[in-house]
C-alpha cells in the first residue's frame, strides 16, 4: 500500500468513503494503493455497516492527525469544532486534507488555506458543495480558462425538497417541513437548511473558486424559505414561474456609488421566482444543480445528487485519488499543483444589495377601496419602479390581494417605494417580497 489515510468520522459520509475504498473492483486501479490506516470515531463498539479491523478504530482523533505514517486526513466529522482544529493540526504535521465540511471552509478557509500553502499540502473539498456533483474541480481545471460571469445554484436539497412538495401538493411550509422531518428529509433542527445558511456557505466556496478571491461569509446576503407561502407558489405558477432557493454569485461592473479597483460581485441566497422555462426550474426534490456562465463557454449546468452517503463519498474518494495521483507522479519532493491548490489571498469586493438590479414580485393585502391600485402605481412610479404586471385575483378574508411583478429595478428604489406604500391607509400588509430571476 502506497498511501495511508486517516479517516475522521464514520457516519454517513465516512461509511460511504470506507465502502468505496474497501471495494475497489471495477474502479480506478489507484484505489488499490490507498489504505484506511486509522479511523476516528466516537463509539468504537457501535455496530457498523462497514467492516474494518477493530484495532484501526480509535476515539483519539489527535493521534490520527499527528500519526507520522498517515499521508492524507479525510475529515468527514461535520460541525465547526473539533473539525477546524484537527484540520489545522493535521496541516501543521504535513498532512494533505480532504474534507466535506462546507461550514468550516466557508468560515475558516483563509486560515486553513494559508496554513496549507505554507506547509505545501493540498486541501481538497469537492464533497463540500453539491454532494456527488463534480463542480469544484471542473471550476478549477476544466473551466479555468473562462472568465466566469455567474454561478447560480440550487445547492440545498432539503429546501428544494420542501419547495417542490409545496408546489406539487399546494401545502404550507410548516406542514411540509414537519412531514419532511418525519421522513428524514429534514434535520430535527432545520435552521442551517431552511434559513439559507448551508446554501450561503456553499455559494461562498463556489464563488471563491470561480472568481479567484476570498469571500467573507458575512458579505453573503442570506434569506431562507420560511416566509414562502402556498399563496406565493400558486401565484408564481399562474405567472409562469416556480419558486426556488437560489444561491447566486455574479460579477457586475463597479457601481458608481461604491467605486473599487476591481469588479464587484453580487453574493446572495434567497427564494426566487424562476421562469418555468429556465434550466434551474426543472431541478426538483432533493437534487442540486449549479449553472455556470462564462466567456467563451456560455452556460454549463452541473446536476446530480447533492447529498447522501454514496454520492458524497464519491466526491471524497475522487479527491483522495487526485492527491494520491499527484504524489505518486511527483514523489516526496512534490510541489503544489497550482491548478488544484488555492493560492489567492485578496478578498472579493461585494456589491451592497441596495445596488442590485433585478425584477421583484410583491404581494399586498389592501382594503377593497377605489384607487388602491392607482396609489400603488403612483408610489412605484415616484421611485422609478416600472411594473410588468399587476394582478388582483381575489380576496383573503375582507382584504383584496394584489400581486405585482416589476421590470428590472434598483433594489434600493424598490425598497423606498415599499416604505411609502406600507404607510398608505389602504394597505394592510405586504406578506411577501421575492426576487425574480
Ligand atoms: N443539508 C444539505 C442539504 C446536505 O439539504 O442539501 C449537505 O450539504
Amino acid at each position: 500500500m502506497a498511501f495511508k489515510i486517516g479517516l475522521l468520522g464514520l457516519g454517513t459520509v465516512g461509511t460511504g468513503t470506507a465502502q468505496i475504498l474497501l471495494d475497489s473492483t471495477g474502479r480506478h486501479p489507484l484505489l488499490q494503493e490507498i489504505e484506511i490506516h486509522r479511523v476516528g470515531v466516537r463509539s468504537p463498539n457501535k455496530p457498523r455497516a462497514v467492516k474494518l479491523p477493530p484495532e484501526r478504530l480509535t476515539t483519539d482523533l489527535e493521534a490520527i492527525v499527528t500519526d507520522p505514517d498517515i499521508d492524507i486526513i479525510v475529515e468527514v466529522l461535520g460541525g465547526l469544532e473539533p473539525a477546524r482544529s484537527l484540520i489545522l493540526k493535521a496541516i501543521s504535521h504535513g498532512k494533505h486534507i480532504v474534507t466535506a465540511n462546507k461550514a468550516v471552509i466557508a468560515r475558516y478557509g483563509a486560515e486553513i488555506f494559508t496554513a496549507a500553502e505554507e506547509k505545501g499540502v493540498y486541501v481538497l473539498l469537492e464533497a463540500a458543495v453539491g454532494g456527488g456533483i463534480p463542480v469544484i474541480e471542473p471550476l478549477k481545471l476544466s473551466l479555468g480558462v473562462n472568465r466566469i460571469n455567474s454561478v447560480i445554484g440550487i445547492v440545498n436539497g432539503t429546501t428544494n425538497y420542501i419547495l417542490t412538495r409545496m408546489q406539487t401538493e399546494g401545502g404550507e411550509f410548516a406542514d411540509i417541513l414537519a412531514d419532511a422531518q418525519k421522513l428524514g428529509y429534514a434535520e430535527a433542527d432545520p435552521t442551517a437548511d431552511v434559513d439559507g445558511l448551508d446554501a450561503a456557505d456553499k455559494i461562498a466556496i463556489l464563488a471563491s473558486i470561480a472568481f479567484a478571491g476570498r469571500i467573507k461569509l458575512s458579505d453573503v446576503h442570506c434569506e431562507g424559505i420560511r416566509q414562502v407561502s402556498a399563496a406565493d407558489i400558486a401565484y408564481a405558477q399562474k405567472l409562469g414561474f416556480v419558486i426556488k432557493l437560489l444561491a447566486v454569485a455574479k460579477r457586475e461592473e463597479p457601481v458608481p456609488t461604491f467605486p473599487t479597483d476591481s469588479d464587484m460581485l453580487q453574493m446572495r441566497v434567497h427564494p426566487t421566482l424562476v421562469p418555468q422555462i429556465h434550466p434551474l426550474a426543472s431541478i426538483n426534490g432533493v437534487y442540486n444543480a449549479i449553472l455556470v456562465e462564462g466567456e467563451p463557454i456560455g452556460q454549463v449546468m452541473f446536476f446530480g445528487p447533492g447529498a447522501g452517503s454514496g454520492p458524497t463519498a464519491s466526491a471524497v474518494v475522487s479527491d483522495i485519488m487526485n492527491i494520491a495521483a499527484v504524489l505518486k507522479t511527483a514523489g516526496e519532493s512534490h510541489r503544489l499543483h497550482s491548478l488544484l491548490s488555492c493560492v489567492h489571498q485578496h478578498y472579493c469586493a461585494i456589491a451592497p444589495m441596495s445596488e442590485l438590479v433585478t425584477r421583484f414580485y410583491a404581494r399586498f393585502l389592501t382594503k377593497d377601496s377605489p384607487g388602491v391600485i392607482g396609489h400603488l402605481g403612483t408610489s412605484f412610479g415616484k421611485h422609478h419602479v416600472s411594473l410588468e404586471s399587476v394582478v388582483q385575483t381575489g380576496f383573503r378574508g375582507d382584504l383584496a390581494e394584489i400581486v405585482v411583478v416589476t421590470h428590472d429595478v434598483r433594489e434600493g428604489n424598490f425598497r423606498h417605494a415599499l416604505e411609502e406604500i406600507r404607510a398608505l391607509d389602504a394597505v394592510d400588509s405586504i406578506p411577501s417580497i421575492l426576487r425574480v430571476l
